[in-house]
């Protein structure tokens, strides 16, 4: 059967709607950080191809860089423990980080990439996440550009995984675990 055609998934936004969106995104950021010096910091896997997306839509010069950090592996909950896999080859000092996140589910992950770009000099750090779920947060954290607002459930595709699958999937799929 085709990767992308599959009984288990059930497609929450598709492809359509996320690339309008994110060329709403694109403007927004090109308006807000016109004149600033923007450093996009993609965190890997996730964000790869939401970032390759949304740097096209902003038009203004920027660097971009990735940052890699632990992820649940094969399991569908947060452990809560992040740890800098691959860090970012270049100094965000004085620079305006927009920190380029697939998703926001407990806001640990991001919580700390914030504290830690914070304490790198950088003159301003925002983030731009292209799914939210809200339900699990345990921390806060503020997204200034957010692409979709999603219920509690484990979501696959546009980059984001299930054990290191899915990513290819050109639109938003939940995924029924077959435990669930
Ligand atoms: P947080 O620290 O709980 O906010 O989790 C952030 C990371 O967990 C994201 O960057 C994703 O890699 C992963 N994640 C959270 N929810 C999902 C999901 O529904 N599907 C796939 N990955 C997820």
């Amino acid at each position: 059967m085709s990767e992308f055609i599959q009984p288990n998934l059930k497609v929450l936004i598709d492809r359509a709607q996320i690339q309008e969106r994110i060329q709403q995104l694109g403007n927004q950021i090109t308006t807000d950080y016109h004149g600033k010096s923007l450093a996009l910091v993609s965190v890997l896997k996730g964000a790869s191809l939401f970032t390759s997306d949304l740097m096209r839509c902003v038009d203004l010069p920027l660097t971009v860089d990735f940052i890699a950090v632990s992820s649940y592996g094969a399991a569908a909950k947060s452990s809560g423990e992040v740890r800098i896999l691959k860090d970012l080859d270049t100094s965000l000092k004085g620079r305006d980080v927009l920190v380029v996140e697939d998703i926001v589910d407990t806001g640990l992950t991001l919580n700390y990439l914030l504290d830690n770009f914070r304490r790198r000099d950088a003159a301003s750090v925002q983030v731009a996440a292209l799914l939210d779920k809200p339900e699990r947060r345990l921390a806060h954290v503020d997204v200034a550009y957010t692409g979709f607002t999603i219920p509690n459930e484990f979501v696959v595709g546009y980059g984001l995984d299930y054990a290191e699958r899915y990513r290819n999937l050109p639109y938003i799929a939940v995924l029924q675990l077959e435990e669930s």
